[in-house]
């Protein structure tokens, strides 16, 4: 329980305050901690990870924040289980819950997550939810961003990609509405455009032909340009996704602002060209180191944790 919360499931469920809570621990635990170094904090405690999905970073991320606090990981393969003889999902979470403390879950539906974390008694922490959320992504961006410029507030954000088919997209903008002065600008194709439901008064959109895409972030000069992967695994069959074709490459580095970071969630398809890797405005391998210690402080503080974060 934290803060009287016993999931993490969505962005919208954190006061501003709640996730400057988490970014400060996050920075406490960055400047002590290191990438190896042990602390007890969830000494005696197992997370379970249990992804129906593919994934890299999010769930060795959190097994290695697990691992760094002190606690146990066990990792949940569908491949090889009993789902293979026709378990339900349902009855596969409610089996897991009782071998662990923690539970961080992936699962293609939107909603899945929540729906889970209804049906057990321990902590849930949503790893991505279909097209719905991902929570945590959100919170080590913003992270990402506070480490840069030193505040959450009055910054000019440019989203750009597939929106509709993206969740991190939508944990950001709910999580950057929640802190003033910002503007948060998504370019998309024509056709997918955010979603209704992750609006908010801090966001406005431009629907482009992506061609002019280096003309359109001319004129806006943003401060930060999160980039995002066409997710084609979630669009309809017999869409042609080359029809959204859009790329970040070295013309578009030369027309933003010298100030400017440039996000990516990873992973990165033909969205954006490795051309632009050296150029130190180009974060998205810090932001995934910074990953790390986000979801530790995520994992304390829900676990019950907090008074350990608060001793280092
Ligand atoms: C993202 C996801 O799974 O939503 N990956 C991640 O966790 N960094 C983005 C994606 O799939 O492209």
């Amino acid at each position: 329980m934290w803060n009287g919360k016993k999931d993490l499931l969505s962005m919208d469920q954190l006061s501003r305050e709640e996730i400057e809570a988490i970014l400060h621990y996050a920075g406490r635990l960055e400047s002590l901690s290191g990438k190896g170094s042990k602390l007890g904090i969830c000494k005696g405690e197992i997370l379970i990870t249990a992804f129906f999905e593919p994934s890299t970073r999010t769930r060795i991320s959190f097994e290695t924040a697990m691992h760094t606090l002190g606690g146990d990981v066990q990792n949940f393969s569908e491949s090889g289980s009993s789902m293979e003889k026709g378990e339900t999902k349902e009855d596969t979470i409610r089996t897991l819950e009782q071998y662990c403390d923690t539970l961080v879950i992936r699962d293609g539906e939107p909603g899945s997550v929540a729906r889970y974390a209804s049906m057990v008694n321990i902590p849930v922490i949503n790893g991505g939810d279909g097209v719905n959320e991902h929570p945590t992504q959100a919170l080590y961006d913003m992270y990402t961003m506070w480490k840069s410029f030193g505040r959450l507030t009055n910054l000019k954000i440019a989203i750009i990609g597939g929106l509709k088919y993206y969740r991190p997209s939508n944990s950001l903008v709910t999580g950057l509405g929640k802190f003033e002065g910002n503007s948060i600008i998504g370019i998309c194709p024509k056709g997918l455009e955010l979603s209704d439901k992750f609006r908010n008064s801090s966001y406005s959109e431009m629907p482009i032909d992506m061609a002019k895409l280096n003309e359109t972030l001319e004129k806006i000069k943003p401060d930060v340009v999160y980039v995002t992967r066409l997710k084609k695994e979630y669009m309809p069959s017999g869409e042609d996704p080359g029809k959204y074709f859009y790329k970040i490459d070295a013309s578009t580095m030369r027309i933003l602002p010298g100030h400017c970071i440039v996000l990516h969630p990873l992973p990165r398809t033909s969205e954006m060209s490795t051309e632009i890797d050296p150029d130190p405005r180009v974060v998205m391998f810090k932001q995934v180191r910074h990953s790390l210690q986000v979801r530790m402080a995520v994992l304390a503080l829900f676990s019950g944790h907090e008074d350990g974060l608060k001793q280092i």
